[in-house]
């Protein structure tokens, strides 16, 4: 039956999906065809979930002839779901998928800059004929309604994403109330490793792709660019050629890559950092500033030459801002990747398949992306190492956060 409502709202989802691409590049101002990529993902997403539906199962354990002992997965109960403004609506799909396949029922919180389209697919989920009270969703402030959410006595688990500052009270008010369970995912400043051996052509779409895909406002972003001395100087040129080529501005123009940045407050920060990298030292390769008078724009913009204790290293920019610097070895880019408290992705970029696999294996990271970036599988879990978050989304991993184990032992009289 649960799968059979999910399937239905993916159908729901799929009829829907130009509108729903509209009101996310208008609420968000991210460029229509990236929301479409979205909505795409979104159905994708649901539709594996609703296939989970009624494959979650328990177990029987071995414990001899005197007793029958199995474990049952049972749901937790209520879930309160938290989710940000960068993808609205495929965070609202990551978490509302597992929790429903799993028969828990959940209230989720919009973020207060971009509620419209969850609120559309609201409308959505009734329509699939989910039984009253499953699904509840709410639109109001972090300090308000979220925070009722993360101290709710009722609510079981509180799955958010969004801030490593929020995420960290998040935890604390879930403690401090009923423990409910947390999983977290939260910010990145995830290394983006290119060696001497690379596709350079390959890799330079994908450090555009790592950077400026959603306008930077991803947490995932490749945001540290490490490149290896022999091919530096060519990577450099090509980046900034291709982001300067890089056509950006009204999100519904159909050949427009990066939108408008979400807020004010957004590209408040991301300008903030700009002054910072230069007050800082770092080569301004391209872009710098605001991209015409009116509207939320950014250039697309490069820092080269940058040293590791920068803040524009160090810190989550959220915005079309890279910084770029220079490596010999592969122990040092290693090094470098691993040198930060985060720990959501990294990208590595060679032809070699050694290189490939041995620094996948050694960069702390919960994605690592070889000859790719950004790049998405409703089967694939996705989360993060160190202050990136706690547990997974997505793939068979995503069911662990929204199921309890319950052991069931039966004396046998024999
Ligand atoms: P935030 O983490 O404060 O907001 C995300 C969500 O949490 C929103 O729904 C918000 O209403 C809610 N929230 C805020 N305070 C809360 C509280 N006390 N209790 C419960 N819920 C609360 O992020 P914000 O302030 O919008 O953005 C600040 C920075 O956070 C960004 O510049 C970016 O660096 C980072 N960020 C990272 C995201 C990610 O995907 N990892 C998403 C959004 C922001
Ligand atoms: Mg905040």
């Amino acid at each position: 039956v649960r799968g059979g409502y999910l399937n239905k709202l993916a159908d729901l989802l799929y009829e829907h999906r130009d509108i729903l691409a509209s009101i996310e590049s208008l609420d968000n101002g991210k460029a229509i065809q990236l929301a479409r990529g979205d909505v795409d993902l979104v159905i994708r997403y649901i539709r594996s979930c609703a296939g989970w539906a009624d494959k979650v199962t328990g177990s029987v354990v071995e414990t001899g002839r005197d007793h029958f002992t199995y474990v049952r997965r049972e749901p937790l109960g209520v879930c309160g779901q938290i989710i940000p403004w960068n993808f609205p609506l495929l965070m609202w799909s990551w978490k509302i998928g597992p929790a429903l396949a799993t028969g828990n029922t959940l209230v989720l919180k919009t973020a207060e800059s971009t509620p419209l389209s969850a609120l559309y697919a609201s409308k959505l989920v009734k329509e699939a004929g989910f039984p009253a009270g499953v699904y509840n969703v709410v639109s109001g402030f972090g300090k308000i309604t979220g925070e009722a959410i993360a101290t709710h006595q009722k609510i079981k688990k509180v799955a958010f994403t969004g801030s490593t500052a929020t995420g960290r009270h998040i935890m604390k008010a879930a403690a401090e109330s009923n423990l409910k369970k947390v999983t977290l995912e939260l910010g990145g400043k995830s290394p983006n490793i290119i060696f001497d051996d690379a596709d350079v052509k390959k890799t330079v779409q994908n450090l555009v792709l790592g950077i400026f895909y959603n306008s930077g406002e991803v947490c995932c972003a490749g945001s540290r660019i490490y490149v290896q001395e022999g091919i530096y100087d060519e990577i450099i040129r090509e980046f900034k050629a291709a982001a300067e080529t890089l056509k950006v501005g009204n999100p519904f123009d159909e050949e427009v890559f990066q939108g408008a940045q979400t807020s004010q407050q957004q590209l408040d920060k991301i300008l903030g950092y700009v002054d910072i990298g230069k007050k800082e030292g770092a080569t301004l390769v391209t872009g710098g500033e605001r991209l015409g008078e009116t509207g939320y724009f950014v250039k697309p913009t490069i820092f080269a030459d940058v040293k590791e204790d920068m803040r524009i290293v160090k810190e989550e920019i959220f915005g079309p801002v890279v910084t770029v610097s220079k490596f010999s070895t592969k122990e040092e880019a290693i090094k470098l990747a691993n040198d930060s408290e985060y720990g959501l992705a990294a990208g590595i970029h060679t032809t070699n398949v050694n290189t490939a696999h041995d620094v996948a294996a050694q960069v702390r990271a919960g994605t690592v992306w070889v000859n790719t970036y950004n790049d998405f599988h409703p089967m694939v879990p996705f989360g993060g190492y160190g202050q990136s978050g706690i547990g997974r989304e997505m793939g068979v991993e995503a069911l662990e956060n929204y199921t309890q184990y319950k052991a069931v032992r039966m004396g046998i009289t024999i």
